[in-house]
């Protein structure tokens, strides 16, 4: 079904998944010393840190406010999808290593407790620590002397600093350690036990090798920093990365302006090891609950500081164009036809994710709402998080009751079972033809060859890609006023 570019992509992506299939022998990492640790907040980085933790061997007991979450945990059921983590939970919480609470009265024992609660976007961008300084509130309250607090909740450069400076932090001896957490979801069991590296900002070599301690049997390099520094370095990785993706959104509309393919650049590109070639695929560009919030407070944070940030500002508003951009090759294509129906698949903001933070599907999906079109929309794990922020799309329970008499398909997530379709099928479902690959993984060429309009983000003509005379001649992307960073 794919394309040979695409094929040896999907190849990649396939053997990637095996290699970072859970391998349960490979996670009998043991740690030798056994330390009471406590994780506030169960949400994507507080469960999987949980689990890992006690995996690793230690006595954890996690606390989460959210009382449906709590009753959730208790009776066993999983408030989240992570692939793998439903059984880390179970086990640890079996044999006795893990345990749930919603009560800070039961940290009377522990010695270290991480935090992973939400930093989100405020009004004005800036991350919201409110909830970090909350939790630090009720753990003050209960906690032994000595205690160490872990901030592993991605918080704006100085709060770590400013944390260990409250008098009540400072009366119940608590020290304060940045440690920075660069799980992705959908990978974040192999990312959380496997990890590139341990970053630990800390002021006292004490603290320092109490947190390395509790990694020690981790094979990964520990780097030990300041505070300031870690907090900071796990800004500029995400923004970094954000970056990358929308710069390659940029050179796509190029690429459509003069017919080459984005695809085979981007493959010539990250052939260089001075780049690699992560991250360089353009489609519908980033979203998820950190990249956006990220770079929006890396860039409100830079401003207080008197700093300029035209690379974070373009590469945010880069990334809200291309969405703009995927909705109007989507309204032109309607244009004329009456009740208009759109299908759109995938609704997280990426594969092996129950997630639709800041998904691009759904500010796709409201835009069309917006202008008179049906949306209806299926994603295998992600349809209910998606109706409670849009209640007016119509979820569908599979991918062809979805495309079932749909003028238009809009590819959004790039789940595998979408490039798997049987798009004969789907040729004689669909009412209209249009196929917007917001993911650049399908193939084109058999799409075009099938009777459909495909439409990508920088491929050419010969690859099938019909989207060329909707693409802005005057050299410039359309400009989209009102987003958050204006
Ligand atoms: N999601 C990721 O992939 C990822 C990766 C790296 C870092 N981070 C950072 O980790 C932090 C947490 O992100 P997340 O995605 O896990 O958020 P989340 O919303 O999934 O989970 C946060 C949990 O904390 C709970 N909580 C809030 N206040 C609490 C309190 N006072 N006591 C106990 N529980 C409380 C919430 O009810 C929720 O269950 C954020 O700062 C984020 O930027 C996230």
């Amino acid at each position: 079904m794919l394309e040979r570019g695409c094929a040896e992509r999907s190849e990649q992506r396939r053997t990637a998944s095996v290699e970072t299939e859970p391998r349960r022998p490979s996670w009998n990492i043991r740690s030798e010393e056994v330390a009471q640790l406590a994780v506030v907040g169960a949400g994507y980085v507080g469960l999987v840190t949980a689990a890992c933790l006690a995996e690793l061997g230690h006595r954890v007991t996690c606390i989460e406010i959210d009382a449906g979450r709590l009753t959730a945990l208790e009776a066993g059921r999983m408030p989240i999808h992570e692939p793998g983590l439903a059984e880390l939970v179970s086990e640890n919480s079996r044999n006795g290593r893990l345990r749930f609470t919603g009560n800070f009265a039961n940290i009377s024992d522990i010695t270290s407790v991480f935090i992973a609660v939400p930093t989100p976007s405020a009004e004005d961008g800036a991350a919201d620590v409110s909830f970090v300084r909350e939790a630090v509130e009720l753990l003050v309250q209960h906690a032994r002397p000595g205690l160490l607090v872990i901030m592993k909740s991605t918080v704006p450069v100085g709060t770590s600093d400013a944390i260990a400076k409250l008098p009540a932090v400072l009366d119940a001896g608590i020290e304060v350690v940045s440690n920075p957490e660069f799980l992705r979801q959908g990978t974040a069991l192999q990312d959380f036990l496997h990890p590139d590296r341990v970053v630990i900002g800390a002021e006292s070599a004490e603290a320092m090798g109490r947190v390395a301690r509790i990694y020690a049997s981790l094979e990964a390099p520990i780097v030990a920093v300041d505070r300031r520094s870690a907090e900071l370095a796990k800004y500029t990785a995400n923004a970094l990365l954000a970056t990358r993706i929308s710069f390659m959104n940029e050179i796509s509309h190029i690429a459509m302006a003069v017919n080459a393919d984005i695809d085979d650049v981007a493959r010539i590109v990250g052939m260089d090891r001075r780049i690699g070639p992560a991250f360089l695929r353009s489609g519908l560009g980033w979203g998820g609950s950190c990249f956006p919030k990220d770079v929006l407070a890396l860039t409100s944070a830079a401003a207080r500081y008197g700093c300029e940030t035209p690379i974070l500002r373009a590469a945010y508003e880069i990334n809200q164009l291309q969405r703009e951009y995927a909705a109007q090759l989507l309204i032109d294509a309607l244009h004329g036809i009456d009740d208009p129906i759109v299908a759109v698949l995938g609704a997280a903001f990426k594969p092996n994710t129950d997630d639709v933070r800041g998904s691009p599907a759904l500010t796709i999906a409201k835009r069309l709402l917006g202008n008179g079109v049906t949306v209806r929309i299926h994603d295998p794990f992600a349809l209910a998080n998606a109706s409670d922020i849009v209640a007016e799309i119509d979820c569908r329970p599979d991918a062809y009751s979805a495309l079932e008499g749909a003028d238009a398909l809009l590819l959004a997530t790039e789940w595998e079972e979408y490039e798997r379709l049987d798009w004969t099928l789907v040729r004689e479902t669909m009412r209209g033809k249009t196929v917007v690959d917001g993911r650049n993984v399908l193939n084109g060429v058999h799409l075009t060859e099938l009777g459909f309009h495909y439409k990508s983000f920088g491929r050419p003509a010969h690859n099938g890609n019909g989207n060329g005379t909707h693409h802005h001649t005057n050299g410039s992307a359309p400009h989209i006023a009102g987003t958050s960073m204006e």
